[in-house]
């Protein structure tokens, strides 16, 4: 599933590749935002949480107040600033949020697990595009207590949940030789209630699949060794999740919320210097993430097609 080009998140700002916190303060802070996808995104998240519940949400106990916190920020952000499409209203304890796009109404009593079929963040993340994670500010760290994950990018929600940030990060190349994901908790950490950050993240795909969870890496994964310089413009996408980060005032806890976009390289082909940026950055990334992205399996034919088809004069002296 693509994004429409006018609405995809071009995330590179350089001609090179850099491993940094790209992350912005966000005014207003909101925490979702809604794109001409959203009925066929919400319909697919719904069809993954019934099919595979384990796999798309896990919760510790101890995060249903935070969760109350994130059920009724983002209902009343969807309110406010898409009033055609969602309202919600408070009367005492008693609230009623409805969804007029899908035409479904909600009404729950204020902490009151009983008034809701779901749990408040599984409910929150059926109308929104986004997966929600909700980490546990405690013992001077952040801990995933809770997450709706229905797109992820080759990772796996049961692997991390109740782990520390740290924790969570090991994978990644490079974070444990440096302190960089010690500076970038610390950065979390100071985020004040009521702000928001955000960054942009971004991996490739060869699938236009938007749910590449580690659980079903076998079938998708695959498709990384059929890459030919002849059809990489037609399988791959380039994949951006916009990721934010919000302290909620209440409870202290930190949502992080992942919007995932997908283009494809034949649409990216389309704006010159999108694609020109792009083959800047394949061209200085390191090998270890190269390989940590997917991208080493077909990185050469990859680089043929970009350097056929960039801009004259950038695609002169290939880095390596
Ligand atoms: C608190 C919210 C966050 C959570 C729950 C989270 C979680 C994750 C997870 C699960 C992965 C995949 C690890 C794997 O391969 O198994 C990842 C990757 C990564 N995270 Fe985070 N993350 C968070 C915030 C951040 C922030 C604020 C940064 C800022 C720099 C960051 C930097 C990275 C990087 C660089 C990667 C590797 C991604 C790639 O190259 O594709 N994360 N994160």
């Amino acid at each position: 599933m693509t994004t429409r080009i006018q609405d995809f998140p071009f995330p590179f700002t350089q001609d090179s590749y850099e491993y940094t916190n790209n992350s912005t303060q966000l005014d207003p802070p909101r925490c979702v935002t809604m794109t001409s996808g959203y009925q066929t995104e919400i319909q697919l998240k719904r069809n993954l949480i019934q099919e595979y519940p384990e796999r798309c949400y896990r919760s510790f106990h101890h995060s249903i107040e935070a969760q109350w916190e994130i059920l009724k920020l983002i209902m009343s952000e969807l309110a406010f600033y898409e009033p055609d499409h969602f309202s919600f209203r408070k009367k005492g304890k008693e609230f009623q949020f409805n969804n007029h796009i899908l035409e479904e109404e909600v009404r729950f009593t204020d902490r009151d697990l009983s008034s809701v079929d779901d749990e408040p963040l599984n409910l929150a993340g059926k109308h929104v595009q986004e997966d929600l994670i909700l980490m546990g500010d405690r013992d001077g760290t952040l801990f995933l207590d809770a997450g709706q994950l229905c797109f992820p990018s080759n990772w796996s929600l049961a692997f991390v949940f109740g782990l520390d940030f740290k924790s969570i990060h090991t994978p990644v190349p490079r974070v444990n030789q440096t302190d960089f994901i010690d500076k970038v908790e610390r950065f979390i950490k100071h985020i004040r209630p009521g702000m928001a950050w955000e960054r942009k993240n971004w991996s490739v795909t060869i699938t236009e699949k938007l749910d590449t969870p580690l659980e079903t890496f076998p079938e998708w994964g695959k498709h990384r060794l059929e890459v030919t310089e002849e059809n990489v413009e037609e399988l791959l996408h380039l994949r951006v999740e916009v990721q934010r980060l919000h302290r909620l005032p209440q409870t202290n806890d930190v949502l992080f919320t992942i919007h995932t976009y997908l283009l494809s390289l034949k649409e990216m082909a389309t704006k010159k210097d999108w694609l020109t940026r792009f083959f800047r950055n394949i061209d200085t990334l390191p090998d270890d993430i190269s390989e940590y992205k997917g991208i080493a399996y077909y990185k050469n034919p990859l680089m043929n097609y970009l350097e056929k088809n960039v801009s004259k004069g950038w695609s002169h002296g290939r880095h390596k």
